[in-house]
This record gives structure tokens, C-alpha cells and sequence, in this order.
């Protein structure tokens, strides 16, 4: 028996035409089309639709789609009675989760894995995700949920719908770029937990399921709410210093710091700092901003280890008024399309995912009676 590959480091487990990763060079592409261009140039309906299909939209093909996501965005009264039966408060991605196993009791076709199925199912999850997140999270507080706006995209409804203010051009762009950096990476946890469920022949909401189960934990997407908590303990730039001495001293991680394939700065995190600088200026406290600059510079100084995607998107989702618990939920409304996306590569070329471990404990011992232990 070989030595187990603990954490599957290296390991490549399929094809895949969706999203290349060059860790050492800092390079990020979702269908071949640079990750930081595509936040610069597109918006996240058109990249929702490039990983989907595979190639850019002309404009025909991009107004029926962005019709399509729209149309799919609403949720149906039975439904929204059953989110406000959900407990107040408690961790947004638990609830998240719940909501997404019964959106799959309120689709008759939840259990179709056909490929056209799959691709309805695919829009479906990518246009409801924001609006489940939204509609929890006002219910959660007591707020009355907002209905979509179709004349909006949908960076700027999402934005609508959590808030109940149609978003200023700065607040929407931000969201829209944050939600595009979020859209694919390649065969993360989520998305391998995600097509380690398609690999059973299991259906799309199932998937997605799986994939937010492990979005949730702090070493994936979870690390943006404890990024954020980790700012709220440093609380000034004065404490930075003594805050960080303290945490490396005791070798607890950093979040927001290091990553599996990235061995330069994540090309991401560069995006999300400027959008985080500005906003900094432009909504304030500069405070956050400035605290997460010493931050980065002490980990590189001291542990030559850089920011991921997660750091400069917990200061950037806080310039935008939104709370915590909620920032891995963006996450997933964000990924929610690459999930599907992969799921979908995974039913066209199936086979079961199922790896072994090497047994090291002990071997055929005789049963001892209850009386006689
Ligand atoms: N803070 C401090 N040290 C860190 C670190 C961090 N955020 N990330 C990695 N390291 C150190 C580890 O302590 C380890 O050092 P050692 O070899 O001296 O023990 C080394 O770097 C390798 O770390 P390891 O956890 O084995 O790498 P990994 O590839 O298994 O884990 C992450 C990758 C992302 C899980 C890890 O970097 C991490 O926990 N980061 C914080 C959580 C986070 O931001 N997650 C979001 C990722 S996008």
C-alpha cells in the first residue's frame, strides 16, 4: 500500500476545460479568459454565462440569457413561509444549506440528471441563490423581503434585495467584481465534495448541498467572516502590531493567508485590495483598510506568506454594510455557478469518486462478550 496523499496535494483527478490555475505564477482563468481582465472588462451575468457554455456571449445570446437568470430569480410563496420558519439568527451557511435542500422539495424536477436538466437546474441555482440569501437574511432580522428587480443585474438586485436601496455604481461594481473572483477555482473542497456527490449519480441540488456544507468551514470560504472577526479583535492600527506578535508567537494561522496552489500572491486578492482602498475612501473608515495593509505586510515580513481572495473581500463586503455571517454566503452565491458548472463536466464523463485509506489499526481480534470486558 502506498503512502496516503493527506490533503490530495498535487493530486489531479480529472480533465477539465472550466478554469486553469497557475499557482507559482499567479495566474487565474475561467474558460481560458483571464480572471482579472473579465473583472476589469465583463460583469458576473457574462461570466456566469462563459463558464456555463464555455465561450462569451454575442449580444443575442447574452440578452436571452440574462432574460432567463432574471425570470428565475423569484421564490415562491410557499417557499419564503418556509424560510420564515427557519430559527432566527444561527449561522448563515447553515441556514443557506437548509434553504437549498428544500428549493430541491419545491422543484418536481429536482431528480432529473439529464444534461438539458442539469443546464435548467444549472440557471435555475445560479439566479435563486442570491435571492434565498437575501430573503434569509431580512426574515432573520425581521425585515420584510424584497422582491427582485428585473431592470437590475445581478450584482446590483443582490445588492437591492439584502439592503432594500437600489446600490450607488462604486457599491454595485464592487459586489460584481467580488462575485466574479468568486466565480470558479478549479477543483477546490466545495467543488470536489460538490462532484464527489454527482460521482453517486446524485442530483444537482444534492451537490450544491454538499458543496455549501464545505464552503462553510473557516480554511475555505468560511475564512472571510473570521478574517473580519480578526479585524474587529485587532480593533486599531496601534493594536496590529501586538495582535500579530501574539498570533505567530502561539502558531495559530492567519486567516485570509496562505493557500493550497498559490505559492505568489493570490491574483484575486490584488483586485479586491484596490476595490477595498477605495471604498475606504469613499465610504470609510479608512481604518479597516489600513489595518488589513499592515496586516498583509507583517505576514509577508514575518512568514513570507500572502493574502488569498478572502482577506481583502471581508473589508470590501464591510464597506458595503453587510454583516459577517453572511460573507461566506456571498461566496456561495458567487460559486454556485462554477459548482454547477463542474457538476455538469462531472455527469458528461462519470465514474465513481471513491479513494481508500491505508487501514492501520488493528486486525482480527476475537469478539469479547459484553460480561466478559
Ligand atoms: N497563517 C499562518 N501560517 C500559515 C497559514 C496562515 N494562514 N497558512 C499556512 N501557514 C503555514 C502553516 O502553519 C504551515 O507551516 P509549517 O509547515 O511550519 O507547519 C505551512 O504554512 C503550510 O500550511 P498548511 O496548512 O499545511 O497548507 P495547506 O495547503 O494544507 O492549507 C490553507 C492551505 C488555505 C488551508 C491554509 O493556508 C490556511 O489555513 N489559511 C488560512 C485559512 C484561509 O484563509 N483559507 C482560505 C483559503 S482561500
Amino acid at each position: 500500500m502506498a503512502e496516503p496523499l493527506v490533503g490530495l496535494e498535487d493530486v489531479v483527478i480529472t480533465n477539465s476545460t472550466i478554469c486553469f490555475i497557475d499557482g507559482e505564477k499567479g495566474i487565474l482563468q475561467y474558460r481560458g479568459y483571464p480572471a482579472n481582465e473579465l473583472a476589469e472588462k465583463s460583469n458576473y451575468e457574462e461570466v456566469a454565462y462563459l463558464l456555463i457554455y464555455g465561450h462569451l456571449p454575442n449580444p443575442s445570446e447574452f440578452n436571452a440569457f440574462k432574460t432567463e437568470l432574471r425570470n428565475h430569480r423569484a421564490l415562491s410563496p410557499d417557499f419564503l413561509k418556509a424560510v420564515t420558519s427557519l430559527p432566527r439568527g444561527g449561522n448563515a451557511m447553515a441556514r443557506l444549506r437548509t434553504l437549498v435542500s428544500m428549493l430541491e422539495a419545491y422543484d418536481p424536477q429536482a431528480e432529473d440528471i439529464s444534461e438539458a436538466a442539469n443546464l435548467r437546474h444549472t440557471i435555475q441555482l445560479t439566479a435563486k441563490l442570491a435571492t434565498v440569501a437575501a430573503a434569509m437574511e431580512r426574515i432573520s432580522k425581521g425585515q420584510p423581503v424584497i422582491v427582485p428587480d428585473p431592470a437590475l443585474d445581478h450584482s446590483a438586485n443582490f445588492l437591492y434585495m439584502l439592503t432594500g436601496k437600489k446600490p450607488d455604481e462604486t457599491s454595485r461594481r464592487a459586489m460584481d467584481i467580488a462575485l466574479i473572483l468568486q466565480a470558479d477555482h478549479e477543483l477546490n473542497a466545495s467543488t470536489f465534495a460538490g462532484r464527489v456527490t454527482v460521482s453517486t449519480m446524485s442530483d444537482m441540488y444534492s451537490a450544491v448541498v454538499s458543496a455549501i456544507g464545505t464552503l462553510k468551514g473557516p480554511l475555505h470560504g468560511g475564512a472571510n467572516k473570521a478574517v473580519m472577526e480578526m479585524l474587529e479583535a485587532i480593533g486599531s492600527i496601534e493594536n496590529v502590531e501586538p495582535y500579530m506578535k501574539a498570533q505567530l508567537a502561539a502558531k495559530k494561522k492567519v486567516m485570509g493567508f496562505g493557500h493550497r496552489v498559490y505559492t505568489t500572491l493570490d491574483p484575486r486578492a490584488e483586485i479586491l485590495k484596490v476595490m477595498a482602498e477605495k471604498l475606504s475612501k469613499s465610504v470609510g473608515p479608512a481604518t479597516w483598510y489600513d489595518m488589513s495593509i499592515k496586516v498583509q505586510s507583517i505576514m509577508l515580513k514575518e512568514k513570507n506568506i500572502n493574502a488569498n481572495l478572502d482577506f481583502y473581500s471581508a473589508s470590501v463586503y464591510h464597506y458595503l454594510a453587510i454583516e459577517k455571517d453572511l460573507f461566506p454566503v456571498i461566496f456561495a452565491v458567487s460559486r454556485v455557478v462554477g459548482w454547477c458548472t463542474h457538476f455538469m463536466e462531472q455527469y458528461k464523463n462519470n465514474r465513481l469518486i471513491r479513494p481508500m485509506t491505508n487501514y492501520v489499526g488493528p486486525k482480527n481480534l476475537s469478539f469479547v462478550p459484553m460480561e466478559k470486558r
